[in-house]
């Protein structure tokens, strides 16, 4: 397969999903669990955690955010927004969600003072590391995915619903399932401008 062409240059990111089953709740698994075993970390301090939400669970997941966006958003009609976008993360299959083990972040800062600033900051990059690694191993199997950010606001009854301990701090949220959307095309800077090449 032609790596760039066809994983790499077809992630995007599908807002608008449906539930029909693509792959099997085991494919899901052994996917996620590959990339928490082998994606890397700084140090191999490995401080990142998935919680992986199905059916039910997946459901009440954007129940939560939706009570809690209703709650910040008073204008009925930008909350009608709001619910139509969250309806296409709740129709979806699953959603997986992103935490930092806070602790093991605060042992690396006690342990190598002389990089105790940077630690969070790495903690951030390895997020993003397996956050991309799950997005277009997921869209390799015919799954629509993307990256939301519903925390802090859900933090605390995240926490106490799906019983996750208190050192997790929950950084990004991916709802994926069947695309159920057709993607505009975007725009890109010319590459010149992001990329130089000295020889
Ligand atoms: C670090 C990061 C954070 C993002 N956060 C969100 C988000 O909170 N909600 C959202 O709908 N999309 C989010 N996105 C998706 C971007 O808007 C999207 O990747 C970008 O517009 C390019 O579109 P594409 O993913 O279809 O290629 C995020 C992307 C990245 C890389």
């Amino acid at each position: 397969m032609n790596f760039l062409e066809e994983v790499l240059k077809k992630r995007r990111s599908v807002r608008k999903l449906s539930s029909g089953k693509i792959v099997s709740d085991e494919r899901i698994k052994e996917i996620v669990e590959f990339v928490y075993t082998y994606s890397p970390s700084a140090f191999n301090a490995q401080e990142h955690r998935a919680v992986v939400l199905l059916n039910d669970s997946h459901k009440k997941f954007w129940d939560i955010v939706k009570e809690a966006l209703k709650k910040i958003v008073t204008d009925s009609k930008i909350f009608e927004k709001t619910e139509e976008k969250l309806n296409g993360f709740y129709n979806g299959y699953g959603t997986i969600l992103f935490f930092i083990d806070t602790e093991t972040v605060k042992k690396l800062e006690k342990a190598f003072t002389n990089y105790k600033d940077f630690f969070t900051t790495w903690a951030n990059h390895g997020e993003g590391i397996a956050q991309i690694l799950l997005w277009i191993l997921l869209e390799n199997e015919g799954l629509g995915a993307s990256i939301q950010h519903y925390n802090p606001i859900i933090d605390n009854e995240v926490k106490r619903v799906f019983d996750i301990p208190q050192t997790w701090e929950l950084v990004a949220q991916m709802p994926f399932g069947k695309p159920n959307e057709e993607l505009k095309d975007k725009t890109f800077l010319p590459i010149e401008q992001k990329v130089i090449i000295k020889q």
